[in-house]
């Protein structure tokens, strides 16, 4: 699979296996979520590009490096995806967030837009696109259409847990989007809901069922 980045972290697997338990609370679930999510980002913004600055400290003045380039916008896909946005926040407190809202039709599982909101200069920003679930990837690759729509052509995508159809959708679709993804699980069932998976990653953030 090219352009795909599968998290091989004992860390991450670790509390990838803790949501996916249907003992694990809501509180805890939305912790995780919010950990994954900080933990992947880690990892996906290893190549941000950086500049030398000079800095002065209390014994000399050194040349160091600090983040240049780009600046980042963090968009979840909603629900779920905001339970990750606060994870990739604490590593760029700075990052502009965007919206965009979409729910899978049960029967069709079609994606349906009802909100987008993205920051104004979303075309001079890099985005990481954030939502637990890559299912059939329908949602994840309409997403990605709004953004590109609004010019930004620097785009990742980053999904806790994943299909191997949600990952085939993407790299037909947006072969140019790098996805990072939490791990990597065996199939979707005749309902669309990702196997082993966790259920319905809204429902236990929100505690809505
Ligand atoms: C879930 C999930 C993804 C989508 C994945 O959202 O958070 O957005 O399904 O499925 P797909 O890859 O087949 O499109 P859902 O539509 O259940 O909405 P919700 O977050 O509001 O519960
Ligand atoms: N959306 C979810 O929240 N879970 C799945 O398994 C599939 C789509």
């Amino acid at each position: 699979m090219s352009n795909v980045t599968v998290m091989n972290h004992p860390l991450i697997s670790h509390k990838i296996s803790i949501i996916r338990d249907i003992n694990t609370g809501c509180k805890e679930f939305r912790e995780l979520i919010e950990e994954i999510a900080m933990l992947m980002g880690y990892e996906a913004l290893r190549d941000l590009p950086v500049e030398d600055v000079q800095i002065e400290t209390p014994i000399t003045t050194t040349t160091c490096q600090m983040l240049a380039g780009k600046k980042l916008a963090i968009v979840p896909i909603l629900r779920a995806g905001l339970g990750m946005v606060n994870g990739l926040l604490a590593l760029v407190p700075s990052a502009k967030v965007g919206h965009i809202g979409l729910y899978r039709d049960h029967e069709t599982l079609e994606p349906h837009e009802y909100y987008c909101k993205l920051p104004d200069d979303i075309e001079n920003r890099q985005v990481i696109l954030l939502d637990p679930m890559l299912a059939t990837g329908g949602s994840a690759s309409a997403a990605i259409n709004f953004i590109k729509q609004r010019g930004c052509n620097h785009i990742k995508l980053m999904n806790i847990i994943a299909a191997p159809e949600g990952v085939e959708r993407i790299q037909k679709d947006h072969p140019d989007v790098p996805v990072f993804i939490g791990c990597l699980d065996e199939k979707l069932n005749e309902n669309g809901y990702i196997v082993p998976g966790l259920g319905d990653a809204g429902d236990r953030i929100f505690g809505t069922k």
